[in-house]
């Protein structure tokens, strides 16, 4: 049997076929295309973390394709009762056309993408968030179609959500900039497999000058799922990371404010930034519903 297409982070898209893959997602939400790729077809949604937008954009997107999703939550199923994930694997391949999985580590992911016969997608791991990046683009391709042309500027935490960043940049032709604390930058053979591949990655340590030329200023809670107990260290060690208004003054007039949410108003980000007029975020959260339907046409037709 061939190999599934899995979809783990933003390096198993081949680079000349992303933008293909955001012009469908464009074209899907803008024709409000009725489509039945997944017509009578059972995904599981496998969630070891909570969720709002992916669990509910994935579980609309695949009955908007003609198929229908089962939720599945370790407390709930024989994996809190330490069947391997392996095995879950090989029996969820005899069921279902496709597993969206949210986890911890990359690792889980990888077994079980090696064991299953159905395209595994990543919905979040402690390493990556493919799915919202590839959204987030599209909603940056919304207002700057030329990419060469946009800055992105990365605040705060180098976490799952700026590591997809990193891997889209060694992809498309923007440039993006990372304000880390120290201590907190994102994995350094990461960027350096970017810069490698050609992206434009910076970093620095300070937030004035990582928004100084951005197009778009995006950020995350300081303390992932996962990392509640990290929460009160980060909260002294981010908080000149805050995207208040004072820091946004330092960004070109015009740029955009992103955050995948959930927010946290106060800490990464002001509520008077977030609900400012700069703020695209429900555009983001939106177009996590078209991104993915795109998304699932393209892992499915390659099956
Ligand atoms: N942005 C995002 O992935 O949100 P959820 O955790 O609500 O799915
Ligand atoms: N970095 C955040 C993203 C939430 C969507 C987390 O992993 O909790």
């Amino acid at each position: 049997m061939a190999m599934p297409q899995h979809f783990l982070h933003l390096e198993d898209i081949p680079t000349e076929e992303l933008p293909g893959l955001l012009d469908r997602g464009a074209s899907i939400k803008s024709h409000r295309l009725v489509l039945d790729s997944l017509a009578g077809s059972g995904l599981v949604l496998l969630f070891e973390k909570a969720s709002t937008r992916t669990r509910v954009s994935f579980e609309v997107a695949t009955r908007e394709l003609g198929g229908y999703t089962l939720f599945m939550t370790p407390a709930e199923s024989q994996l809190g009762r330490s069947e391997p994930l392996r095995d879950t694997a090989r029996v969820l391949s005899r069921y279902c056309r496709g597993m969206v999985v949210r986890t911890f580590s990359q690792a889980n992911l990888r077994e079980l993408a090696s064991y299953a016969e159905i395209p595994v997608i990543n919905a979040l791991s402690d390493s990556f968030h493919p799915c919202q990046v590839l959204s987030d683009l599209l909603t940056i391709r919304e207002r700057t179609p030329d990419l060469s042309r946009v800055t992105v500027a990365w605040i705060g935490d180098g976490n799952n959500v700026a590591q997809s960043w990193i891997n889209a940049a060694a992809k498309l032709p923007f440039t993006l900039f990372l304000a880390c604390p120290d201590g907190f930058e994102p994995d350094r053979d990461l960027v350096n497999r970017a810069l490698g591949a050609g992206a434009e990655i910076k970093l620095t340590r300070d937030p004035r000058q990582a928004v100084s030329a951005a197009d778009y200023v995006n950020t995350d809670v300081w303390a992932s799922m996962g990392q509640e107990g990290e929460k009160e260290e980060r909260l002294e060690r981010f908080a000149p990371f805050s995207l208040t208004p004072e820091l946004l003054a330092h960004a070109p007039a015009g740029a955009r404010v992103m955050h995948c949410l959930p927010a946290h108003r106060g800490q990464e980000i002001t509520e008077e930034v977030l609900e400012s007029p700069a703020s695209i975020v429900w555009d983001q959260a939106e177009n996590r519903l078209h991104m993915q339907k795109a998304l699932m046409e393209w892992v499915f037709s390659k099956c």
